[in-house]
């Protein structure tokens, strides 16, 4: 059964990862105007952010595919004021993003069972195990940053690898 509990939660998810586009947008923005020649790092945030409007495409289509109404769009959609100190920053921030968007679907996964939603409970298991691939990337990325950010060949090599570094379910 699509309880209303489910509803409301896959719907609160749709609008975590609308928000996440958001995030990972606004902070390609501003490396590609602050660091215009980490063309990688910014095309990276870019594509990634289109991934994440992909997760929420997918959950709308399967709320309404169990005969909800994917409906509920965000509250607050605009991210303003971004600026970092560094790259290390920016990322370090991604990173702990992603950790609590795990910790969300864990929690959905969770309410499925209560729910006795198996179909749900299904459905997210493609978001369980994205949430472990997103997590190891950007921790890899924050790792390596650290390591390069204060040395400019290092970072034109980090920037120029960084197109290679992809989620391992893809
Ligand atoms: Fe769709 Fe990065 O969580």
């Amino acid at each position: 059964m699509f309880s209303e509990k489910i509803q409301i939660g896959l719907k609160k998810q749709l609008n975590r990862e609308l928000e996440s586009s958001q995030l990972y947008l606004s902070m390609a923005s501003w490396v590609e105007c602050k660091h215009e020649s980490l063309e990688g790092i910014s095309n990276f945030l870019y594509d990634h952010s289109d991934e994440e409007r992909k997760h929420m495409l997918k959950l709308i289509r399967y709320i309404n595919k169990r005969g909800g109404y994917a409906d509920a769009f965000m509250e607050k959609t605009i991210i303003e004021n971004v600026s970092y100190n560094s790259l290390k920053e920016l990322f370090q921030k991604l990173f702990e993003h992603e950790k609590i968007i795990s910790e969300e679907i864990n929690s959905l996964v969770e309410l499925s069972l209560q729910e006795r939603d198996y179909f749900t409970y299904n459905f997210l298991q493609w978001y369980v195990e994205e949430q472990i691939e997103e997590e190891a990337l950007t921790k890899m990325i924050l790792s390596k940053i650290k390591l390069v950010e204060k040395d400019k060949a290092g970072l034109y090599l980090f920037d120029r690898d960084i197109k290679n570094f992809h989620l391992n379910r893809e």
